[in-house]
């Protein structure tokens, strides 16, 4: 393991489809006012927000209504969020949602006692909340799977004037206190919905294993949860509610984003810099933004960490590179991880999440700049896009 780093994770996790028994004796840690934090409505469909609302009147709370994160959370509705906690003087957010409740809940559990605008000073300065800062405790009841949002401190908020959406990765006085994790409560998540998320693992994890040149325990443990998410994910596209798949990506998707397999690795975030901006011009789907680049995105950089997309193709996806150059094998590991792709039904160019040759350009300008086996330039990601109209 090359590199320095801490691993610090306070997010006590209650797994499995009795998880919400635990919601009790979590509220019980909390002063009487919770915040419950919610999405368009799914959980009122689903009967879940009769449940949860039962548990927080018989823990005797105060409950302050907070409906409408819409996916890809907006600035002004962060704003509106702050204003309403601090004005009830909430002592708990209750997130129950999907990536974006949960984001949206600790951008507010961050900003709801600063004075000065949020947006500014963390996700334009990226500044860390002052040690002096009130800081609210945040807990998750997640229904739908994707994000990592359940145990980490990464809050991504979407500024449409500025056609920008930007994530900010507090650090662990931000990460819930607690998360629910019920795979039961992601059965009603609709098929686009669902595969889009199962691609937003996938991408969080070669995010965090293509870079570097070390042999890295990391990258191991990346590699079973890869094995274990394509696996699954054939299961559940095929029949949504079997629990054994379900249950698997659920729990593959908590530890694929909570910084256990980025630890010692540089990492590269470029398809999520790509795939934000492109959300932040056409607001769609995250985990299909993702999809849509991805392919044209490591043909272009593979040249630069062939050795890493090698290692992929033969511990991924069994290429056996008797007889063929490492070329040849690491195109044959992409072709295998786009077969997979089709197999679940994800987008598979840019048209598809609203690119076209005309904003091109505006998604090049709101793309974050980086990289990691090859530092890319604006001129880069144009062609990357163009390559994946
Ligand atoms: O709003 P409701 O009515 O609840 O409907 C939601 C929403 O329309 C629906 N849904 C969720 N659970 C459901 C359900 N429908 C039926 N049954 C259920 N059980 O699904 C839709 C999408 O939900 P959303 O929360 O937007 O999806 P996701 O979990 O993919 O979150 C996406 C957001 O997370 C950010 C993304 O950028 C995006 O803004 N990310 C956060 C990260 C982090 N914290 O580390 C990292 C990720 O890379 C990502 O950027
Ligand atoms: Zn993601």
């Amino acid at each position: 393991m090359l590199g320095n780093f801490t691993f610090e994770n306070p997010t006590r996790l209650h797994f499995g489809e009795n998880s919400l028994e635990h919601l009790k004796e979590e509220l019980a840690l909390y002063g009487k006012t919770v915040m419950l934090s919610y999405g368009g409505g799914s959980i009122k469909r689903t009967g879940l927000y009769d449940q949860v609302v039962n548990v927080l009147h018989e823990a005797g709370k105060t409950i302050v209504e907070d409906s409408g994160v819409m996916p890809n959370p907006t600035v002004e509705k962060l704003y509106e969020g702050c204003k309403l906690a601090r004005e009830n003087n909430v002592d708990l957010i209750l997130a129950v949602g999907g990536g974006s409740v949960c984001d949206y809940a600790k951008g507010v559990a961050a900003s709801a006692w600063l004075d000065g605008d949020p947006w500014q000073t963390y996700y334009l300065d990226y500044k860390d909340p002052e040690p002096s800062l009130r800081l609210l405790p945040v807990g998750c009841i997640l229904t739908m799977v994707g994000t990592g949002s359940e145990m980490n401190g990464g809050s991504v908020i979407t500024n449409h004037k500025q056609n920008l959406k930007i994530g900010k990765v507090f650090d662990s006085r931000l990460m819930p206190k607690f998360t629910i994790l019920n795979p039961k409560l992601t059965y009603t998540v609709p098929q686009y919905q669902m595969v889009a998320g199962f691609f937003d693992i996938m991408s969080h994890l070669m995010e965090q294993y293509f870079s570097n040149e070390d042999d890295s325990t990391s990258d191991y443990l990346n590699e079973g949860l890869m094995r274990s998410l394509i696996h699954s994910s054939r299961i559940a596209v095929k029949k949504p509610q079997d629990y054994e798949a379900r249950s698997n990506i659920m729990w593959t998707a908590t530890w694929a984003l909570n910084t256990l397999v980025g630890k010692g690795k540089r990492q590269d975030w470029m398809v999520h810099m790509i795939g934000q901006a492109i959300g932040a011009v056409t607001d769609a789907t995250h985990g299909m933004t993702l999809a849509a680049v991805t392919i044209p995105y490591y043909k272009y950089i593979m040249h630069c960490g062939l050795h890493q997309f090698v290692r992929f193709a033969k511990n991924v996806w069994n290429v056996c590179p008797d007889g063929k150059t490492d070329e040849q094998v690491a195109l044959e590991g992409l072709n295998a991880l786009e077969g997979w792709m089709k197999e679940i039904g994800v987008a598979m160019n840019a048209a598809e999440v609203g690119v076209t040759p005309e904003n091109i350009g505006q998604v090049a300008d709101a793309t974050i700049l980086g990289g990691g086996f090859m530092q890319l330039t604006r001129d880069d990601i144009v062609e990357i896009l163009r390559r994946a109209l």
